[in-house]
């Protein structure tokens, strides 16, 4: 085991805010995790886990371990006449297995391409895009107890996913470790096309009949159109969460902002918060050294030298805007540390 000291964390958080991490080791199996563990938990260190550092917002240096996830590994482990399971390791990178996926024609991934980040973080907050979300094809995982250092399988019950949640961000939230998990893949697809962009780029590339390679190039179009890349400009996607409100608070802002989008649901209205902010005024605006995407306003971004506070001011007094405007309260997606 190899514990490194002092080292910057900025290359390793797509924001690229530049914070240290006091100790800092690297894993690449369950084994040498359990090791780091021993190591925190004999000397009292907190530990934060890292993917690829695309869903947090660094706020101070880290006073603990960072662990770096890099556990291997995309293994077939089973088929029946539908299916292919697939077991693959935390450190993967979430669009290698999806390239792999495609590759082997095993569908089901392909709406969720160009996602930045690890496979390991992808049940964090069931990662979503274009109408499917990692629970569609998840079969189960593995994950380290920190507290006793065993092994639990989460099945897709146990893991209580929602819209950008799950068990391990709530009851559950920094008690385990995921070290694998299991997809259940379809052998022949069930294309998604619902999200009206990727109709559109399909039929602007003149293919009527997509597999799931179109579906995958399409998805990446459409997103390298308008998300930021983090090696370009420091971000960490959605900022905010689209906000789900009542059907009665929804169609009394109708009254007033005829144009609102809403995406009915059992619960209520789903509100694009990318709308939200936009109408508020603050697409593209930059204060110093971050601002607001001017292709996507709900994307915080940082310019270069921009830190977690500089963000989290930004944050709020966007929240506050657009309470004042349109009585929302906008929840955070990304994870402050
Ligand atoms: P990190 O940022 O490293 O970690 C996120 C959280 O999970 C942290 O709390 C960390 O401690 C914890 N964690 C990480 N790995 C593990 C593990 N193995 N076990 C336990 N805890 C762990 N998300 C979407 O859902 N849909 C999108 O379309 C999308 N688009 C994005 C576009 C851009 C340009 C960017 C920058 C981000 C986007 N995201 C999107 C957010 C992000 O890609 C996902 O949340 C991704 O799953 C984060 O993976 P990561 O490995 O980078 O996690
Ligand atoms: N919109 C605006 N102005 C903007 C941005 C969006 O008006 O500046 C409105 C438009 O009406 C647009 C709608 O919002 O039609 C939806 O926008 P978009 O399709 O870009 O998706 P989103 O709701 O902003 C969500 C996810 C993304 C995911 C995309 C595609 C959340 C919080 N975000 O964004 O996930 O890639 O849908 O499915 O649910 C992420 O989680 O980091 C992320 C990027």
């Amino acid at each position: 085991m190899n514990i490194q000291e002092n080292i910057s964390l900025q290359r390793l958080n797509t924001f690229g805010i530049a914070r240290n991490a006091r100790f800092f080791t690297i894993v690449g199996s369950s084994e040498s995790l359990a090791e780091a563990l021993s190591w925190a938990k004999d000397r009292n260190e907190k530990v934060l886990i890292l993917g690829g550092g695309s869903n947090i917002l660094l706020t101070a240096d880290f006073n603990g371990l960072v662990i770096k996830m890099e556990i291997q590994g995309i293994e077939l482990i089973a088929e029946d006449d539908a299916h292919y399971w697939v077991k693959v390791g935390a450190g993967v990178i979430w669009h290698d297995l999806v390239s792999y996926a495609i590759d082997h024609n095993w569908a089901g991934l392909e709406n969720l391409s160009l996602i930045p980040g690890t496979v390991g973080a992808s049940p964090m907050q069931n990662i979503g895009a274009y109408g499917v979300e990692i629970q569609d094809v998840f079969e189960s995982l593995e994950a380290l107890e920190k507290a006793t250092l065993r092994i639990k399988t989460f099945s897709k019950q146990d893991c209580k996913f929602g819209y950008r949640e799950s068990v391990f961000k709530n009851e559950l939230k920094d008690q385990y470790i995921i070290c694998s998990v299991i997809f259940k893949l379809k052998k022949k697809p069930d294309l998604n096309i619902e999200y009206g962009a990727i109709r559109d780029v399909l039929k602007e590339k003149g293919i009527d009949q997509p597999g799931i390679r179109e579906i995958s190039e399409a998805v990446i179009a459409i997103r390298t159109s308008k998300l930021p890349d983090p090696k370009v400009i420091g971000n960490a996607g959605s900022f905010f969460k689209n906000p789900t409100i009542l059907t009665s608070q929804f169609n009394e802002l109708k009254t007033v902002f005829p144009e609102i989008p809403g995406y009915i649901l059992n619960e209520g209205v789903k509100v694009p918060a990318g709308w939200l902010i936009e109408q508020a005024g603050w697409k593209g605006k930059r204060f110093g050294e971050v601002g607001v995407h001017s292709k996507q306003a709900l994307v915080l971004v940082n310019y270069g030298n921009g830190k977690g506070e500089d963000i989290i001011s930004l944050a709020q007094q966007i929240q506050q805007s657009v309470m004042e405007k349109f009585g929302i309260q906008l929840q955070p997606e990304v994870n402050f540390i």
